[in-house]
């Protein structure tokens, strides 16, 4: 019978349905054991991972019998991937599965920042009525820029419009015809940080990704924007998000993901309740719904693969 681990969490119900199928081993905390890891993933055919196993070369070469893994997300940067492709490993990502919650994510941060509502929820819970000192400000008529036009990309531009936001979109492998049965206007990078109320990126993290926006990219913004990052940390630079939030550059910023995870004290040291911030810990794409489709989705392909 072949054998699939499960190293993170997955829906008990896709976990059933393929050991119906599988002499499967699931174990929510194999990936804090490197050693249990290693010795299981030897003489196993799949193997399922979010994003907190480290699939690298040292461990997939030990894996002599694999030949799928499944990924319970999008991001791939937990998997040697070049490793997997040069010795036959296909890995397959539950694309798109979880886009619709990171999508509404996006919203409620806009909303929210646009709003002030961190610094209103503050005031008001402390005692104070801070009813005419904050701004609060709609959606409606400003404009978003995305970084990245993919998947997750596009599902934002939709819910977006329907609050009469204009949506623009900074991504070189998309084309405009593409972009236009979207009705999203391309544009250039820079015109992208000097139009846009608020920007949210949607990218891969890559060597052209890393640091993206960085000290520079906030001399070139419109004024005081809203920053939301979704994607991956490391595509923002944290200290020059603080000193440009300190410097009123920027006035609010969402962070979902972080250079390091889980957050640094020498990050979060710096976020106080005064702040116009929204920080979570990596689960703008886990809901109870995505659990479910992601769950069925890879439990489908690894099924679908390994009886060939
Ligand atoms: N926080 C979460 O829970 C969560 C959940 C799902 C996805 N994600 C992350 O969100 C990001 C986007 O996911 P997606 O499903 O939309 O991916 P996607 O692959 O569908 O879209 C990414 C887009 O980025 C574009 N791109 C790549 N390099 C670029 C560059 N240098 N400049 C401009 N554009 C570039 C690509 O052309 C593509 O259209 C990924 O990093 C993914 O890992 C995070």
């Amino acid at each position: 019978m072949k054998k699939v681990l499960i190293t993170e969490f997955m829906e008990q119900d896709s976990v059933d349905k393929m050991s119906e199928n599988f002499d499967v081993t699931y174990d929510t905390c194999l990936h804090e054991n490197q050693a249990k890891l290693s010795s299981l993933i030897a003489n196993t055919n799949a193997v399922i991972v979010r994003n907190k196993t480290q699939l690298t070369e040292d461990l997939l070469s030990k894996a002599k019998q694999l030949t799928f893994i499944g990924r319970l997300g999008v991001g791939l940067d937990n998997i040697d991937t070049d490793y997997c492709s040069n010795n036959g490993i296909f890995v397959q990502p539950a694309t798109g599965m979880n886009a619709d919650s990171v999508a509404e994510y996006v919203i409620t941060c806009s909303l929210s920042l646009l709003k002030n509502i961190p610094i209103a929820h503050h005031g008001t819970s402390s005692g104070q009525w801070p009813r005419t000192s904050i701004e609060s400000r709609e959606l409606g008529g400003k404009t978003l820029g995305l970084l990245g036009f993919g998947v997750i990309g596009k599902k934002v531009s939709r819910l977006a419009q329907v609050f009469g936001a204009k949506v623009i979109a900074y991504d070189p492998f998309v084309p405009e015809s593409e972009a236009s049965k979207h009705k999203v206007s391309l544009v250039k990078q820079e015109d992208l940080f000097a139009l846009s109320d608020v920007i949210s990126i949607h990218l891969p993290l890559t060597d052209q990704t890393r640091d993206l926006i960085n000290a520079r990219s906030f001399t070139l913004m419109k004024q005081n924007p809203i920053i939301i990052n979704s994607s991956r940390g490391s595509i923002v630079n944290e200290k020059d998000l603080l000193q440009a939030y300190s410097e009123k550059i920027i006035s609010g910023f969402a962070l979902d993901v972080f250079s390091s995870e889980p957050v640094e004290e020498d990050f979060y040291k710096h976020i106080s309740y005064s702040m116009n911030c929204i920080l979570t810990p990596h689960n703008s794409g886990v809901t109870t719904e995505s659990n479910v489709r992601v769950s069925q989705f890879i439990a489908e392909k690894t099924i679908n693969f390994l009886r060939g």
